[in-house]
């Protein structure tokens, strides 16, 4: 209970909030003392910039809970100690998560060095990107529905559309590119169930955002230039390209999710304006 309103205290959870865009959600929604912000993360002790972050924080309303978005179990735990900080209700899910590291980031389907490689990265780039966030929704799916906003949003990527695949004519970044298109359906399914109950459930991508500052891999200089080349063809590709800082990022999808409602239902949110394509 907000002690200035009297009112419930706005609640969010963001799941995968370690670093990058996750971490600079949660700072962002930190700074306002009315809101409770419940991070998921992984590894609580291990997850340096957050506990930085959770110590700097003026306001007292970070809270880690800590739970793997691959195990539906630890994601139910994760939301009834949620529920027992709230009284039960949730009002916002940020679904953060994703499998980004840098080994296999961006082979296509023919660079792996045997089929093994090929399967185990597939899997799970499925498993937190899809399940992941199916895992996440079930969990505080009971918690939202007795909140007020009944909102969800799940972040999303350019990357994992077949109209950026082709235009850009993009090889690499296979995996995660298949799993984030799966994971894009995965909230159409979602705002599909729950339109009749007054939900929004969309995707938003953050546009291509540097989260070097608190990285736990350091990128390979091949990587480097894949990516640098990358930049070139988006810079061709889009009329209004630019690379995000985090805070830039966030603020633009905070703003989307403060001003979604169930008419926006399904919708995939891009900041960039393409060229007229082939
Ligand atoms: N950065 C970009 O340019 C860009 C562009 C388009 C879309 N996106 C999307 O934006 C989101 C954030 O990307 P980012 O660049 O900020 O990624 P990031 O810096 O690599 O952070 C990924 C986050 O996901 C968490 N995570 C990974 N596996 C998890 C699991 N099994 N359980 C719980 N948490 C898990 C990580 O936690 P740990 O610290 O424990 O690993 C970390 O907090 C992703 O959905 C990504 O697809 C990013």
């Amino acid at each position: 209970m907000s002690a200035r309103t009297g009112l419930a205290m706005p609640s969010y959870v963001i799941v995968g909030g370690s670093r990058g865009v996750g971490l600079e959600l949660v700072r962002q929604l930190a700074v306002d003392a009315e809101n409770a912000v419940f991070v998921v993360a992984r590894n609580e002790a291990g997850s340096k910039y957050l506990n930085e972050l959770v110590e700097k924080s003026t306001t007292g309303n970070i809270h880690i809970v800590q739970a793997d978005v691959v195990e539906a179990s630890s994601m139910k735990a994760a939301a009834a100690s949620v529920a027992k900080a709230t009284g039960g209700s949730l009002d916002v899910l940020i679904h953060n998560a994703a499998r980004t590291e840098l080994t296999h980031a961006f082979r296509g389907l023919t660079d792996y060095e045997d089929d093994d490689t090929l399967d185990t990265e597939f899997i799970q780039s499925f498993k937190v990107n899809v399940l992941g966030a199916i895992h996440a929704v079930n969990a505080f799916l009971p918690l939202l529905r007795k909140g007020s906003a009944k909102k969800i949003a799940i972040i999303g990527s350019e990357g994992g559309t077949s109209e950026y695949a082709w235009g850009i004519r993009i090889p690499g970044m296979a995996a995660y590119a298949t799993t984030k298109a799966a994971e894009h359906l995965v909230a159409t399914k979602y705002a599909v169930l729950l339109e009749p109950e007054g939900f929004t459930v969309v995707t938003i991508s953050p546009g291509l955002v540097d989260t070097r500052a608190t990285a736990v891999e350091k990128a390979d200089p091949a990587d480097t230039t894949e990516m640098a080349g990358q930049i070139a063809r988006f810079q061709e590709a889009f009329t209004n390209f630019k690379a995000f800082t985090p805070e830039e990022a966030v603020s633009r999808i905070l703003s989307i999710v403060a001003e979604i409602s169930p008419k926006d239902n399904a919708s995939f949110w891009s900041y960039y304006e393409w060229r007229k394509k082939d």
